[in-house]
């Protein structure tokens, strides 16, 4: 299981084995260092031994290719009226509006972020995955992908991993929902790399047929939010374990001895 989003309970991840990852927007910043040394790319400007800070530490990461445009998230604007908290508390507001946005999160701690204007390259491609895939030397999972032609693609362009997700509705709620596009990612896949599915998974039954269709585990994205928000480390790891025993008592119900015999047929 993986904790997708910004993990801010690490002992309540490594509890679970869960995929460590990081924000794509590192990986938006560190193709412009390597190829140019030091170099302004989208507005964002940073050293090679600042990006050595931020890749210190990571195993792999995950490329998100499903938000590009932004999104207009109505609700979150509503909600952003109502809130009479100090926005500066989180946000700083000396510094451009996205800077200001980032600052505080820890992966960027000790970075100099006044000149990051973009979250999102212009011009994510096939060729932009390329130059990553050519520069980044630990695992490279893309995350956001719904057809089997993109997995093909994906694995075409020596990705260690696939993540079936639709940013849980968060970019376009109208689209196609990651359970629905799972078994034909699995398809095109066919067992060469993992295959990670999120969005919408509430229940350990969900997980069950998460697998039943083909991924090897599933992310959880608000479910640990909601944990953490209300009760903290322990409020993930008991999000956590309800989906465990729950996915426990799926397989017992469905007569699945292990995660191996959880196969398509419980869910044709
Ligand atoms: C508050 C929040 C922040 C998120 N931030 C990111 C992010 O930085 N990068 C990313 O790829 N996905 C992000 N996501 C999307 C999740 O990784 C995941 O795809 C989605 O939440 C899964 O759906 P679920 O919330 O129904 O489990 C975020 C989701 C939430 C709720």
């Amino acid at each position: 299981m993986a904790c997708a989003g910004r993990c801010t309970s690490p002992r309540a991840t490594a509890w679970i084995a869960p995929i460590s990852s990081l924000s794509a927007l590192v990986f938006y910043i560190y193709p412009a260092i390597v190829t140019a040394g030091s170099a302004l790319v989208f507005g964002t400007r940073f050293s090679l031994p600042q990006i050595g800070v931020l890749i210190g530490a990571v195993t792999g990461c995950a490329l998100t290719v499903d938000l590009q445009g932004g999104s207009n998230r109505v609700a979150l604007a509503r909600s952003i009226r109502l809130d009479s908290r100090d926005c500066t508390s989180c946000h700083s507001t000396s510094r451009t509006r996205l800077s200001g946005f980032i600052t505080g999160k820890p992966m960027f701690a000790g970075l100099d972020i006044s000149a990051v204007t973009d979250l999102t390259p212009p011009d994510m491609t096939w060729d932009y995955l390329k130059r990553l895939r050519d520069i980044w030397p630990r695992r490279l999972v893309v995350k956001g992908l719904v057809t089997r032609e993109d997995a093909e693609l994906a694995i075409g362009h020596g990705v260690d991993g696939i993540v079936v997700s639709n940013h849980g509705g968060r970019a376009e709620d109208s689209g196609r929902p990651a359970i629905a596009s799972l078994a034909e990612v699995a398809e095109g896949v066919r067992g060469r790399v993992p295959l990670v599915m999120d969005g919408g998974v509430r229940r350990g039954s969900d997980v069950f047929k998460a697998l039943a269709l083909g991924a090897n585990a599933v992310g959880i994205g608000r479910p640990y939010i909601w944990g953490l928000a209300s009760f903290g480390q322990a409020g993930v790891e008991r999000v956590l374990e309800i989906l465990r025993s729950e996915l426990v008592t799926a397989m017992r119900q469905a007569g699945t001895r292990n995660i191996a015999e959880i196969t398509r047929a419980y869910v044709a």
